[in-house]
């Protein structure tokens, strides 16, 4: 079992670290849509879901949402911030072994989760086994290959690294910390292809996540940039954040 521990703990509230960013939060909101456009699902399961900052959302696309996570922490928050919400189910579980049946769930995401999982495997074997033949899964990558790595390997005439890259303070660096890495997507894709699962749209997400950029430009003018930019940019996996659409490899 792996760890969510900085997700139990009272001193670290993630409800909070969403301030002040609303840009990222709509660029996300933004990116789901394009993928999902006017497709409707039966029953959606947010994996690793939080407090279930994006379960609202999903539920314009799917009959029945799941908030599936296994911080206790984070439930007990999502217990208030959905309040208005019951019928989204909450389910106590990890990625690695997802409390639910085969092919239960016909749309899965998981977002912001990669940063903790230095190797998917298991977790997406799980994914594809949770997944309906016909159902799509959203994965967020936290991409190491973005635009500014890029130039600065570039620059040292390095090339990218293929593997996850620890990206914890020196301090942090131990054990018993929960892991924090970004990702090179093309392994990823790889990744995905052994569990049986084919990416099918890629969208570079969060293109203009930069706190002077922020403080300068109104929200509005950059979601609009953003919109522009998320199926341009993907190609080069530019954004600190990449979307994919997936589907079971046939
Ligand atoms: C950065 S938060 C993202 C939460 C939510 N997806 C969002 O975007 O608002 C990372 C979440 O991943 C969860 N997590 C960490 N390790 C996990 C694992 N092995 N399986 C499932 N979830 C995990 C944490 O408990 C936490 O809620």
């Amino acid at each position: 079992m792996k760890k969510a521990d900085q997700y139990n703990d009272p001193k670290h509230n993630y409800l909070k670290y969403w301030q002040g960013r609303g840009y990222e939060h709509a660029a996300e909101e933004l990116a789901i849509k394009r993928l999902l456009q006017n497709m409707h699902f039966n029953h959606a399961v947010d994996i690793g879901g939080g407090y279930g900052r994006l379960c609202l959302f999903l539920k314009n696309y799917a009959t029945k949402v799941t908030l599936a996570e296994p911080s206790k922490q984070q439930l007990d928050i999502a217990k208030n911030y959905l309040k208005a919400h019951p019928d989204i189910d909450q389910l106590l579980t990890q990625a690695d072994a997802i409390k639910l049946a085969d092919k239960s769930a016909d749309l899965i995401t998981m977002i912001r989760v990669m940063h903790h999982l230095p190797d998917p495997s298991a977790e997406f074997k799980e994914l594809a086994r949770v997944l309906t033949d016909d159902g799509y899964l959203i994965l967020e990558v936290a991409n190491y290959a973005h635009g500014r790595n890029r130039l600065r390997y570039a620059l040292k005439g390095k090339k990218l690294p293929l593997e996850p890259v620890d990206i914890r303070s020196a301090a942090n660096q131990r054990d018993d910390e929960i892991p924090f890495v970004n990702h090179n997507p093309r392994t990823v894709i790889k990744q995905l292809a052994h569990a049986g699962l084919k990416v099918d749209k890629v969208l570079s997400v969060s293109n203009l996540r930069s706190p002077g950029l922020k403080k300068l430009v109104p929200k509005s003018a950059l979601l609009t940039v953003e919109k522009l930019l998320q199926p341009t940019l993907a190609k080069t996996y530019f954004g600190p954040s990449v979307f994919f659409l997936i589907k079971k490899a046939k």
